[in-house]
């Protein structure tokens, strides 16, 4: 793993592999300490390539023997390739056997074992950790699968597709046979051995298949997989309706684990997941965690199609499965959500999401374009970019072209690419294919511009009204700031949708000059160049924009509306994505007023009487008002300014809070009082709302009770806390007591743990709660650093250590950017000790860094000495080594841009 220096690889370098492998014939003797692994292969060389010798993928393997044609050959070993010279220019076998430690794989790359069983993980590069192999997406083979393993040990084992034999074998042995009818790529291989059990349900598609789903996981564990195979079904259901696409395999399984490097994995019929994405009882998982298992379960079912049945090219090509697939993702979530404010909550909590993730990526060291043009370490890409601005990518198509148009488009694609391994070009050139002169069809080259400009661009509006001429012109302009490598871009191809209401909130009908009539209340124009203008007409008054309706592209809006429009909009917009992010404006201008002047923030009235209008309001959804008074969050204030101080975001924040919880005390009463859900727990989007109001409104009354020394709503906070029938309110009101620095915190800490100190997921909720409690005079902070110290604690797991660790790096700036750089020596500390131990794991703590060089003094020079101190480790990973040589870089591009 540490063995030869980095190497940077180039999108523009990508060659055709040298062979194909057609057929794979894989027998796995499963034993912890060494594993034997058995490969025979069905080679050929690829016609259109050069003659040149055979480069096989290897990674800490042992090789024990390699045959071609049943004879043994001679090979060398450079790095982490096998090569052979000689090798026939005829189709040919090759069988290589090796060995490798899955106990020792601490990296949960390639085979490993969670608790006593095997599993794999091998995307993107695991299964060169299993056996020599082109360890290539674009090479696509036929797997059979052998595997043997001590049966009461090992009672269950699982591989891709569909089982063709099993039995018993000498010495306590058992074995099983599997096949996959479908080719593909390894980093769709996966097997699973263990003492599991499973859920088990029979579905019949459309189509009349019959198709036997189950859910594997540890024995304990079974009453919790409920929701994931409702979920699965739903899936299922859903895809076919919407897309028309059946699942393909008489066999669809999922199975979880406790040690998992991400949320989980697509391996094709044999579905693997973190159990944190995967478990849930009302007693253990909250409606949080009830809504991101059916995502989830969606996703991975959903790349079926879009990543296994279609795979990628090379793995610049990553958003071309993994954005296409978070958008399919979003929207079965926002069909199953129902209603149309239901749906609006899913949308602003995804825009959310990706404001406060993706947004500051963009901006930052390791900014990179959705199809990236370099990399080190491809774990490094699965990011916030390829997924979630992908994603926004692939619903600017939608947006385009229609949704019917869009369904058209990714039936061609798959008219076209089924079986194959392509790229985003060839996405694009099939959803444009089929809407020929579409607003899409016309720009397509220009479009793709979100494909290899990084950054996300400015928007600014600004409208004229002609009171005369009664017209209404709108000008928009666009600016793509420089990222990292990329000083220079062109204007991009930027949907707009947009509505316009009179100063009364009257929806106004759109007719743009030249028009003969309006074209409804709604409609979308396309920015395509720096600057543009659209002329609405027939226009009796003045009016207020609602533009970037829905969040219609991935941009930063200045539409330099007053405090007033805003008002308008956050009373009467008919798009409930505006009205939210009207009231999030409202927020954020007080707030950075505030940071700006380095003054103490002082809430207005108008703002405080809009906000109690929101939660007093007969008709909004409880979900909706809960996202309208969360104030915005602190990494998303400091993208909005140029020298970030985080202590200052702080206090202004925490200002506007406990200022809003005094104003509106009684009005959080009522809301507390008129949310409470009688009767069983259902995870569905009202209840959920109700949940969610509820506890902000009870954590704001703890809050101002912690100002006024009223000790009636700590109180209620811990009765319900010991109370609750859910896990949404049980730790709804403990983060409302732990949050506001309470006395009942500590009693009703030490009581959660005592309750589920046999649940590894909910004590995961325990480190987290405390890794991202509020700073008070430095107690966040002390109490992490004494956490790590705590038995339950392990930085093995990949749940536990992000529950502790990234909740304080990443999640809680001002407990982490301390003066005296306590936090940010800390940060090097962990990042240090998980290297050694999981390098995917550290690298995304390293990225804790990302925005260092906006930091104000003294947190700027304290940050880049503690990155130094992790550079200076002469033997990191490659992806650690990655993230932090390109924050030493960003540095330097500060510097310059300064
Ligand atoms: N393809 C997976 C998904 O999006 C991502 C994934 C799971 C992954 N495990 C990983 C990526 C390990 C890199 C490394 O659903
Ligand atoms: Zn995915």
């Amino acid at each position: 793993m540490r063995e030869g220096t980095a190497t940077l690889i180039r999108r523009e370098d990508y060659c055709a592999p040298a062979f194909w492998i057609r057929t794979v014939d894989l027998t796995f003797d499963l034993d912890p300490a060494k594993t034997l692994v058995t490969s025979k292969m069905q080679l050929e060389r690829n016609a259109a390539v050069a003659h040149g010798a055979l480069r096989l993928h290897g990674e800490e393997l042992n090789v024990l023997r390699v045959l071609i044609n049943g004879e043994s050959v001679s090979f060398r070993q450079e790095g982490h390739e096998l090569i052979i010279d000689n090798v026939p220019d005829a189709d040919f076998a090759l069988e290589i056997r090796n060995t490798c430690a899955p106990d020792k794989n601490t990296a949960l790359s390639g085979l490993y074992t969670s608790g006593g069983s095997f599993f794999t993980q091998c995307e993107a590069e695991g299964f060169r950790r299993i056996t020599y192999f082109l360890d290539r997406p674009d090479v696509m083979a036929i797997y059979t699968v052998l595997l043997r393993a001590d049966k009461a040990k090992f009672p269950v084992l699982l591989s891709n597709g569909n089982l063709l034999d099993s039995g018993d074998l000498d010495n306590g042995r058992h074995f099983a046979k599997w096949h996959d009818p479908f080719p593909k790529p390894s980093y769709l291989f996966a097997l699973v051995a263990g003492d599991l059990v499973a859920r088990e349900q029979r579905v019949r598609t459309r189509a009349g298949k019959d198709h036997l789903l189950q859910v594997f996981v540890r024995r304990g564990d079974l009453e919790k997989t409920e929701h994931a195979m409702n979920s699965l079904i739903a899936s299922i259901v859903w895809d076919e309706a919407r897309f028309g696409l059946p699942l393909d395999l008489e066999r669809f399984m999922v199975v979880g684990v406790s040690d998992f490097n991400m949320g989980a994995m697509e391996n094709k019929g044999l579905n693997i997941f973190n159990t944190s994405a995967l478990l849930a009882s009302p007693a253990t998982a909250t409606d949080a965690d009830f809504a991101r298992i059916e995502s989830i379960v969606a996703h991975e079912y959903f790349h079926n199609w879009t990543g296994n049945r279609v795979t990628c090219r090379d793995w610049f090509q990553l958003s071309l499965k993994e954005g296409l697939t978070v958008f399919r993702d979003q929207e079965f979530s926002m069909d199953m959500a129902g209603g149309a404010s239901a749906r609006a909550v899913c949308r602003i909590q995804d825009v959310r999401a990706l404001r406060a993730s993706q947004f500051p990526e963009d901006s930052g060291a390791m900014a990179h374009p959705v199809r990236p043009d370099t990399f080190v370490e491809i774990n490094n890409f699965y990011t916030p970019t390829v997924y979630e601005k992908g994603s926004e990518v692939v619903r600017m198509y939608q947006t385009l072209v229609g949704r019917a148009g869009f369904e058209k488009g990714l039936k061609l694609y798959f008219e076209r690419h089924d079986g194959q391994a392509v790229t985003c070009d060839d996405f694009a050139a099939a959803i444009a294919a089929a809407n020929p002169g579409s607003a899409l069809s016309t720009r397509l080259d220009n479009f793709k511009r979100w494909y290899s400009q990084a950054g996300t661009p400015r928007v600014q509006a600004r409208g004229v009204y002609d009171a005369a001429a009664q017209t209404y012109t709108l000008t928009l302009k666009q600016h793509n700031p420089a990222t990292p490598g990329q000083e220079h871009k062109l204007p991009q191809v930027i949907p707009v949708a947009l509505g316009l209401l009179s100063a009364e909130g009257q929806a106004l009908p759109l007719q743009l000059q030249g028009e003969d009539q309006a074209a409804g209340l709604e409609r979308v124009i396309v920015l395509d160049e720096a600057e543009q203008s659209f002329v609405f007409t027939n226009l009796a008054s003045q009016p207020v924009p609602s533009l970037l309706r829905g969040f219609s592209a991935p941009v930063v809006l200045d539409d330099g509306l007053s405090d007033a429009d805003l008002l308008v909009l956050l009373q009467h917009d008919a798009d409930a994505f505006n009205r939210w992010e009207a009231s999030q404006r409202l927020a954020l201008n007080r707030i950075l007023a505030a940071v700006r002047s380095g003054s103490a923030l002082q809430l207005d009235s108008a703002f405080i009487e809009a906000m109690r209008a929101v939660l007093r309001h007969p008709e909004l959804d409880a979900a909706f008002k809960d996202l309208a008074l969360t104030l915005p969050g602190e990494g998303y204030i400091a993208e909005q300014l140029e020298v970030v101080d985080p202590q200052a975001i702080h206090a202004a924040v925490e200002a506007a809070r406990s200022q809003l919880a005094q104003a509106l005390r009684e009005d959080w009463i009522e809301a507390f009082e008129a949310n409470q859900i009688q009767g069983g727990y259902t995870p569905d989007p009202v209840s959920s709302g109700k949940r969610a109001l509820a506890n902000l409104a009870l954590s704001m009354l703890v809050l101002d009770a912690a100002r006024s020394g009223d000790t009636v709503w700590p109180g209620r906070a811990y009765q319900r806390f010991k109370d609750a029938g859910n896990m949404t309110e049980r730790l709804g009101a403990l983060s409302a007591l732990v949050n506001a620095h309470a006395e009942l915190a500590e009693p009703a800490l030490a009581r959660f743990h005592e309750l589920f100190k046999d649940d590894a997921l909910v004590i995961d909720k325990w480190f987290a709660l405390q890794g991202r409690t509020p700073e008070l005079d430095g107690k966040s902070f002390a109490r992490v650093k004494q956490l790590t110290q705590h038995p339950d604690f392990t930085l093995k797991n990949p749940n536990r250590a992000r529950s502790l660790i990234s909740s304080l790096c990443m999640f809680n700036p001002a407990a982490f950017h301390r003066a005296d750089a306590a936090g940010y020596v800390f940060w090097a500390e962990q990042v240090l000790a998980l290297d050694a131990i999981n390098p995917q794991i550290a690298s995304r703590l390293a990225r804790a860094m990302d925005r260092w060089t906006t930091l104000a003094q003294p947190y700027r020079s304290a940050a880049l000495e503690a990155i130094r101190r992790v550079a200076a480790k002469p033997d990191l990973s490659s992806d650690v080594r990655e993230v932090i040589d390109r924050a030493l870089e960003s540095d330097k591009s500060a510097d310059a841009a300064a």
